[in-house]
């Protein structure tokens, strides 16, 4: 058992008035310490606590999402199998519970394929497979070496999809009274295949308005489908040849300093949102403008697989240039190099704000440089 004091950083307890710890894999935990402590409301923190939060608001009677639609959302394969069913755009897909639904699931979806687990998160696990041995043996990987992720173990069961080309975008929106609103979309860079290691994320998305307009709409459809009736959802999508097609949509925050980016470029607090509305609020962004950006803001990602930390003396260099807004090189940086498969091999951020597009992409690569890291391992 924890106490609160170790476990929460010291800024964000002076920010609160207390801090109960409480074990998120449990609702019934969750609900009988949010009822001690009269809350008004639950909220998601993370992936793996989205259905608990809507199981322990529902006990409590507080607004909550549907649990049929959270759970559709914590397992990918019934997400898609829902969405195919609404006849929504989506890849071919199949379940692999066991090795003997290899060769199975292969003929169904073909190749190329990505296979990932269906309750994972942070791109664990998650890999372009070009032939059936490459999948027999990422099937083995990811069955044998199950990860432990926040206390949950995924990998177990896992969903083979087709391959979706295309430049991907987060979309970031709510639900109020009117239904799912998009409110900013975020363009991604990833780490080179076959794994998809988010490197960065810029916002407002560099998109062709009427190719916006179409993913806007289709996420907002998707959202809808999945029965989302409250809160914050995030989702991924690709734009291929023939469209948006949906990577997956959460019924939470987008991680990776996004929510920042959002703030910095739009003046919208998501977190304010998603809070209002699982107060209850149904209009909880009434003076959002969605289509309003007074900059472009971006995050970057690093690992030390192609540098060396530069040291202290960069990071004041980083922090004095303009536009610069965050700076974050993480303590195990000199530990173990991890291969770059999945986020745990990044070593820090640098996120910083522009006026335009090119002004912002210079001053991310410059403080890269600064720092000693480079662009080389990712495959953008
Ligand atoms: N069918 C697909 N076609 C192409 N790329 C895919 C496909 N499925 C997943 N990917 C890539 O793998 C990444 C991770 O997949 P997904 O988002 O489903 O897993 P995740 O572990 O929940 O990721 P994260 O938590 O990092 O968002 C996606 O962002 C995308 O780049
Ligand atoms: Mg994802």
């Amino acid at each position: 058992m924890f106490s609160a004091e170790r476990v929460v950083p010291r800024d964000l307890r002076a920010a609160v008035t207390s801090f109960t710890v409480v074990d998120t894999a449990s609702s019934s935990a969750v609900a009988a310490a949010a009822c001690a402590i009269g809350a008004d409301g639950i909220v998601p923190g993370f992936e793996y606590s989205v259905d608990v939060a809507a199981e322990a608001a529902a006990r409590l009677g507080l607004p909550h999402l549907p649990l049929e639609a959270a759970a559709l959302t914590r397992d990918k394969y019934r997400s898609r199998s829902h969405l195919a069913i609404a006849g929504l755009a989506g890849p071919r897909f199949a379940r692999i519970a066991d090795r003997r639904d290899i060769v199975t699931a292969a003929s169904q979806v073909g190749f190329p394929a990505v296979v990932k687990p269906v309750d994972g998160c942070g791109s664990q696990h998650a890999t372009r497979v070009n032939s059936l041995v490459e999948l027999q043996l990422a099937v083995e990987r990811a069955m044998r070496h199950g990860v432990v992720d926040m206390g949950r173990e995924i990998g177990h069961v896992l969903l083979l999809e087709q391959y979706v080309e295309g430049p991907e975008y987060s979309i970031e929106g709510y639900v109020g009274r009117h239904g799912p609103r998009v409110l900013a979309v975020a363009e991604k860079l990833l780490s080179a295949e076959p794994y998809f290691v988010e490197m960065g994320h810029i916002v407002e998305a560099a998109l062709a308005p009427e190719h916006r307009t179409a993913l806007v709409a289709y996420v907002e459809k998707v959202a809808a489908k999945i029965g989302l009736n409250l809160g914050v959802f995030h989702a991924e999508a690709r734009m291929t040849r023939d469209g948006p097609v949906l990577i997956e949509i959460a019924a939470r925050l987008g991680g990776d300093r996004i929510y920042r980016l959002v703030e910095l470029s739009k003046s919208i607090s998501l977190p304010e949102v998603m809070i209002r509305s699982h107060l209850g609020d149904t209009d909880p962004a009434p003076l959002c403008d969605a289509r309003h950006a007074t900059c472009v803001s971006g995050v970057q990602f690093f690992t030390h697989v192609t540098g060396r930390f530069a040291g202290a003396a960069a990071v004041e260099r980083v922090r004095a240039t303009p536009g610069f807004e965050e700076v974050e090189v993480l303590s195990h940086i000199g530990g173990t190099v991890l291969k770059l498969t999945d986020f745990r091999a990044r070593v820090g951020h640098v996120l910083f704000t522009a006026a335009d597009r090119p002004t912002l992409d210079l001053r991310l690569a410059e403080a890269l440089k600064a720092l000693k890291f480079d662009h080389a391992d990712n495959g953008s």
